[in-house]
């Protein structure tokens, strides 16, 4: 496992998008897993610049984002399928047949998961995963308590959860209280893991994931196993560490 400390957000956006470019530039058909959430936005800020800058193709990428709420059509703001086209794809060369995002809306939801695993598996497995991290310790949305060797499902958000994304809509009654989220196994299975963590709110779940026992009250802590991972964090989210 690398920890690697940036001195602050945006070296620590840039050298996470450095570290996704290299995977696309070594292998350009790569499988890319991706996250939404405030953490990864300077990554896809960095990206679109290096794509400006002709220093980036995504033109034969394939992308699996990790999760999005239950109940939100890909038109509605907060959703994660809308985050995505506008934090990201809208200004890069991929292909949108390539990327790929649960359906939170489909009538048959475990038919829906069922499918979205089986579209990872024929694309090879995931190359490189880009993990954010809540509070609680997730991944995805895969909460506390969670089954280590779930596949693709619908997950009831825990409290802190809703709390935390509730600052994303009017007002916590209103904050999607369910999501699909990509389960432990496909995240693990993955080539390679890069978990990006800042700020201190997320210090306490970042030595719990690199420090405590692996446990399913700590969804993160799974990939102590990982032979390949890079956790890149600012210096606020590492204080425990130092
Ligand atoms: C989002 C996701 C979540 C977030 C986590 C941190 O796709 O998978 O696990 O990464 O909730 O969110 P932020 O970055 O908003 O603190």
């Amino acid at each position: 496992m690398r920890v690697l400390i940036a001195d602050d957000y945006h070296e620590m956006s840039r050298k996470a998008a450095a570290i996704v470019n290299s995977q696309v530039l070594l292998k350009p058909d790569c499988v890319l897993g991706l996250a939404t959430g405030s953490t990864p936005l300077g990554m896809y800020r960095e990206l679109i610049r290096l794509y400006q800058n002709q220093a980036a193709d995504f033109s034969k990428v394939t992308t699996f984002n990790l999760d999005e709420y239950y109940g939100l059509d890909k038109e509605n703001k907060q959703s994660y399928a809308y985050y995505m086209n506008t934090h990201f794809f809208n200004h890069i060369n991929i292909q949108r047949e390539n990327t790929h995002i649960p359906d939170g809306l489909s009538a048959d939801i475990n038919e829906a998961c069922r499918r979205y695993e089986q579209r990872i598996a024929e694309k090879g497995g995931i190359d490189l995963m880009v993990l954010g991290i809540g509070t609680n310790g997730h991944i995805g949305f895969n909460e506390p308590d969670t089954n280590f060797i779930a596949e693709t499902h619908r997950v009831m958000l825990k409290k802190e959860t809703i709390q935390d994304n509730s600052r994303f809509f009017k007002s916590a009654e209103e904050t999607p209280t369910m999501a699909i989220s990509m389960g432990i196994r496909a995240i693990v299975q993955s080539r390679m893991l890069l978990l990006l963590a800042n700020g201190e709110a997320k210090a306490d779940a970042i030595y719990k994931t690199l420090k405590g026992t692996i446990r399913p009250e700590v969804p993160a802590s799974i990939i102590q196993i990982h032979p390949n991972v890079t956790i890149l964090l600012d210096r606020h989210a590492a204080k425990l560490l130092l």
